[in-house]
């Protein structure tokens, strides 16, 4: 291609960003509110390894086990999973950032457009918020860690289904495992009920202590309200300002 012509689609591309178009569509028309379809269940011989085997799981089906016993292995076992329907159409696979060594993880919903256009997770305006957050309570992306319960962004920037974060949430559970982290903070709804299994409001389970015992590792998790709905209701802030408090604390203990 000549440069001139690179020059001229790039143009448009930018323009139709600009537009608000951010999203690419596939030739034929999709109903994406029709969930995915189950993958059949299929005698897998034990000699299958991991990444074969969530490489025949299918669509939306978690995989059989996770296996990984470090970071790396679990993000090149997410990088290769098919058993998820939202990695269709997405450039990204977004894993993590931040410090795997810190006793902080932040637990989010799913990446959006601008986390999907640079591979890492809560780079966009929530993001930003989320940084000062962090800041407010003494902590930057080298004393925390961040992920979301999915991995792909959803179309549109959707809420990811139930259906869809049951098949990421081995990945998330090996995650959680791997990084031992003093206290993890659930950000929304989404990322709360996925982490906790109660389907209340998170206006009801922000605010309180969660036991979670995540493969034999006890570990507090804290719900609280997700950055984006705090850009749109700031009214929250202090809401989430409490709830960050209360994590500061427990981590300021012994
Ligand atoms: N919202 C999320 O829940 N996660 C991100 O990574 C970005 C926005």
């Amino acid at each position: 291609m000549e440069a001139s012509e690179r020059d001229e689609l790039l143009a448009t591309l930018g323009w139709w960003v600009e537009a608000g178009v951010d999203t690419l569509v596939e030739a034929a028309p999709r109903d994406w509110r029709t969930p995915p379809p189950r993958a059949a269940t299929r005698e897998i011989p034990a000699s299958v390894s991991e990444p074969e085997l969530v490489l025949r799981a299918g669509a939306a089906s978690p995989p059989a086990t996770v296996s990984a016993t470090t970071i790396a292995e679990l993000r090149h076992a997410v990088e290769i999973f098919e058993g998820c329907p939202l990695r269709t159409g997405n450039v990204s696979t977004v894993f993590a950032d931040g410090n795997p060594e810190a006793d902080l993880m932040l637990i989010g919903e799913a990446p959006g457009a601008q986390e999907d256009r640079m591979g890492l997770p809560f780079v966009g305006p929530a993001g930003q918020l989320l940084d000062r957050m962090l800041a407010a309570i003494g902590r930057n992306r080298t004393s925390a860690y961040i992920t979301n319960v999915t991995f792909w962004r959803p179309p549109g920037n959707r809420t990811p289904t139930p259906a869809e974060v049951e098949t990421t949430m081995p990945f998330v559970r090996r995650h959680i495992a791997l990084v031992r982290p003093k206290v993890i903070i659930a950000l929304g709804a989404c990322a709360a009920r996925a982490l906790t299994g109660d389907v209340t409001g998170i206006m009801r389970l922000r605010g309180q202590w969660r036991p979670l015992a995540v493969e034999g590792t006890d570990c507090p998790l804290m719900p609280t309200l997700h950055p984006a709905f705090l850009l749109r209701q700031p009214d929250a802030k202090r809401l989430a300002w409490a709830d960050l408090l209360a994590v500061k604390a427990k981590l300021d203990a012994d």
